[in-house]
């Protein structure tokens, strides 16, 4: 729960909306965000950073539908991009392809020339043979690419191993120890600009000191090319701040600010950070209905109507999201009616998909009974941007609520559309 998610009486509430209202009005699974949250996210990174050269880059994989990007354009940021998919999502979106910093470690051919076409702010390189082949394709449009390299510091983010990538073994980046040789190399190329250095080692990091550790070898890096000749403009520190989800107690926005703004004290670069989590995670919930309780032998069934697909989190990484009732009495709307009382139980909170890793939760203690609604929390960042069609599932309706309205920010899918580019062959 936070400012923006808190119950009223006995209803939680959006802003100034009862998540059971929206769920009757747009069905579920669906994604519900406070716009607010991500206003106030955006401004708390904003006002940490007041006062220094510096660009707030959107990591758009963390939630990339339109009306989210917009809102971040609105207040100015700029957007950390993997795909040119995601280009093209944030061009759509009215975002400016020249505050857009291009990751990854596989881009083609295809998406540097429609990066270069648009335009974008800088290329974080990840590798020779990305060095190499973006200097061919720049040449080949009469084009000059700026780039970065995405150094890999060998630091432990000491989170989850999957979303770990500034280790040796991890393949983001080029090497530490590689990476001098490397942009000398790049700054004979003709093609190329070098503007930057770049780094991000890994995602809900819930400690600043991995940060700092990181900032420290970059900065070494930067001053040994100053020695010799190269320059930079800018340094990306890449994304990473954690939430909480459970019982997690990450910096703030503005202590994890401090900390990079102290490692960089007496240096004029400008500063790029590329956050995605903290900026929507804790400003969205997934609201879903019971359609089933289910008393099996050893375990209580809650199953629900959003599934692995809708929230692949729990299932890819064992992670926790927390799970409550929209209403804390039996509400008329489930079709119950009164004040029934509602036992409380040790429920596995599980989707419909045939999988038994198909679940929300695992034994938490609810009291509900079939056709409430539930709220997974927490549920705003690689939520509905990981999502599937697995089991032939149509996707989520997303909703993004302001004040005393809610707007449908995205259809719940149809079945139609889903095999629409489908063919029988004769
Ligand atoms: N920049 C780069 C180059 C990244 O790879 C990422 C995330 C970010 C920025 C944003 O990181 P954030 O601020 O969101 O931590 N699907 C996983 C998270 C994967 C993160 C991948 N990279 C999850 O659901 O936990």
């Amino acid at each position: 729960m936070n400012d923006h998610f808190h119950f009223q009486q006995d209803r939680l509430f959006v802003e100034n909306v009862a998540l059971d209202d929206i769920a009757q009005r747009f069905g579920t699974p669906c994604y519900v965000y406070s716009r607010a949250a991500l206003i106030d996210g955006y401004r708390q990174f904003a006002e940490a950073f007041k006062g220094r050269d510096h660009l707030i880059c959107y990591a758009v994989k963390a939630n990339s539908n339109i009306a989210i990007l917009n809102q971040f354009a609105r207040l100015g940021a700029g957007f950390d991009i993997v795909s040119g998919g995601e280009l093209q999502r944030v061009l759509a979106a009215g975002g400016t392809a020249d505050k857009v910093v291009f990751s990854g470690v596989g881009k083609s051919e295809a998406e540097m020339r429609q990066a270069l076409e648009a335009g974008i702010l800088c290329f974080n390189v990840e590798s020779p043979s990305e060095l190499d082949r973006l200097n061919e394709v720049a040449g080949s449009m009469g084009k000059i690419a700026p780039i970065s390299l995405r150094v890999n510091p060998d630091v432990d983010a000491k989170t989850h191993p999957y979303i770990s990538t500034g280790l040796k073994q991890n393949k983001f980046g080029v090497a530490y120890t590689e990476a001098f040789d490397l942009y000398r190399k790049a700054a004979a190329m003709p093609h190329l600009r070098i503007t930057g250095m770049d780094c991000h080692i890994g995602s809900q990091l819930t400690e600043t000191s991995p940060f700092i550790a990181a900032a420290e070898k970059v900065l070494a890096l930067v001053d040994r090319l100053a020695a010799s000749g190269i320059v930079l403009e800018h340094l990306d520190l890449g994304g990473g701040l954690g939430i909480c989800y459970d019982d997690e107690t990450p910096p703030s926005i503005a202590a994890y600010a401090q900390a990079l703004l102290g490692a960089l004290s007496g240096r004029t670069e400008k500063l790029i950070v590329e956050p995605g989590r903290v900026l929507v995670g804790n400003a969205g919930v997934l609201l879903t209905r019971v359609e089933y309780l289910k008393h099996g032998e050893e375990k209580n069934f809650a199953i629900v109507d959003a599934a692995m697909n809708d929230l692949m989190r729990p299932a890819l990484y064992d992670a926790y999201h927390d799970i409550v009732s929209v209403t804390r009495k039996p509400s008329p709307a489930s079709g119950r009616g009164g004040e029934r009382e509602v036992q409380s139980l040790i429920f596995e909170v599980v989707g419909p998909i045939c999988e038994t890793g198909d679940f929300l939760g695992h034994a938490r203690q609810l009291g509900v009974a079939a056709g409430d609604v539930l709220a997974v929390m927490s549920a705003g960042a690689y939520g509905m941007s990981m999502s599937s069609n697995y089991n032939t599932r149509p996707r989520a309706a997303e909703v993004m609520v302001d004040g005393t309205v809610a707007h449908l920010i995205r259809e719940r899918e149809t079945v139609r559309q889903l095999y629409a580019a489908e063919k029988i062959v004769a």
